[in-house]
């Protein structure tokens, strides 16, 4: 990027350079669902008025796959024209090599932040970004229709199944005729990958691959829950689920026509807008589990700010990092998009409470997140993610059973696994 040098004339008639006042032209790039871009720029105005540094957005698509896909074509071009990536929770022990270590210019906030979010960005010693906000999914429910219809929240997948199919014909036979009972992320990317390892793992039936770099997938338990996602497809979710990412789901739920919704955080505060349809009539919970006695699963997510080793303004975007991240403006993002923030101390601002409730009544589920494995699996975590998504869409499309399909994605976890891990 350019600078601008600012110059001063002295009064006695010599020139010269009036110390480093240099003006930064920084470039961030940042995917958003939801208001997340709004409010950035926002911040980035702030920060703009500040310092007088500049900042431009590059606009990302929605889906964090394709997002991963033109980052990696950047950074291999060792492109300087991006000097602040918003990356995913699982990137870190992939592309790290591309990043500057933060841990020297954070050494004085590291202690404020949730500790299990700095330890997901380490590599070694190396901190390759600063977490900016967490995500921990919920199970969104229309209070006002298990209330009509007399049912309980769904404390099992089962149950879920069975009372969204009572609530959606009771409406479609009242004329409610756009009605579904559950909508989720079923297109073919990462966040399939989140949902299902959410029912798989409250099924009991173990991680896409273990801590230990153990691949156990192709199990019975595993089945069981990839069979029963798959009899929601055409029943009580819409065919298209397959094609759905996380703006798709909410945007039938928020115009009230979904009983049920698994989605992030952020779907909160937007449902609670003041234009939305369902305001006030819903409500969020656990996600259910396998069968009683089991625990419920949530995937950790998060997105999380990294400083280009190509970007030729790394002060000034270490210094933006750490803008963007500071109190007020985390504190701004868990109240305006609720957000889970990073710094410990958010969670107790009883103005957030007041705010947004949701912030700390997510606190304990945001906690006991379950990672996918991508410290685990190296940098063959999208490799991994890719079969594993495959082998649920296609069981979900009616290609082949879940039986099936896990028993080759096994197989090709197996050949990826090969010495890498
Ligand atoms: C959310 C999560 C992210 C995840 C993605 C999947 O953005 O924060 O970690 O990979 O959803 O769609």
């Amino acid at each position: 990027m350019k600078r601008h040098l600012a110059f001063l004339t002295a009064l006695a008639g010599a020139t010269v350079l009036a110390g480093t006042a240099i003006a930064a032209e920084l470039n961030i790039v940042h995917g958003s669902v939801g208001r997340d871009q709004e409010i950035l720029r926002s911040q980035l105005d702030k920060f703009e008025a500040e310092t007088g540094h500049t900042v431009t957005i590059v606009s990302m698509p929605e889906s964090t796959t394709d997002q991963f896909a033109q980052y990696k074509l950047w950074l291999a071009a060792q492109s300087s024209d991006i000097d602040v990536y918003r990356l995913d929770v699982i990137w870190a022990p992939q592309i790290e090599t591309h990043f500057i270590d933060l841990k020297p210019h954070v050494e004085d906030i590291i202690d404020d932040y949730v500790q299990g979010a700095i330890e997901s960005q380490m590599v070694g010693d190396k901190l390759v970004a600063l977490p900016m906000f967490l995500g921990a999914p919920a199970l969104y429910y229309r209070s006002d229709l298990l209330e009509k219809h007399g049912k309980d929240v769904p404390a099992t997948w089962q149950e879920m199944t069975e009372t969204a199919k009572a609530i959606m014909e009771a409406e479609r036979a009242e004329g409610n005729e756009d009605m579904w009972g559950f909508v989720f992320q079923g297109a073919a990317y990462e966040g399939l990958t989140c949902n299902a390892q959410e029912w798989i793992a409250s099924f009991g039936g173990g991680r896409i691959v273990e801590n230990d770099g153990t691949i156990a997938i192709n199990n019975p338990k595993a089945a069981e829950a990839i069979n029963l996602a798959a009899s929601w497809v055409g029943d009580i979710a819409p065919d298209g689920v397959l094609n759905y990412k996380e703006e798709d789901a909410r945007g039938v739920f928020q115009s009230g026509n979904s009983v049920f919704m698994r989605n992030w955080n952020y779907a909160y505060a937007l449902g609670n807008g003041d234009d939305s349809p369902i305001k006030g009539k819903f409500g969020v919970s656990t996600l259910p589990t396998g069968g009683e006695g089991m625990e419920p699963a949530h995937t950790l997510g998060g997105w999380h700010l990294g400083v280009s080793k190509y970007s030729e303004n790394q002060e000034e975007a270490i210094e933006l990092v750490r803008f963007l991240n500071n109190y007020e403006n985390q504190k701004e993002r868990a109240i305006v998009t609720s957000r889970p923030p990073t710094l410990t101390a958010v969670y107790e601002d009883p103005e957030v409470a007041a705010e947004q409730e949701f912030i700390p009544l997510w606190k304990p589920v945001v906690d006991g997140a379950l990672p996918r494995p991508s410290a685990a699996t190296k940098r063959q975590y999208n490799e991994v993610s890719s079969e594993f998504w495959t082998a649920v869409h296609d069981t979900m499309s009616g290609k082949g059973t879940a039986e099936e399909n896990l028993a080759r994605l096994e197989a090709r976890l197996q050949r990826l696994k090969g010495a890498n891990w």
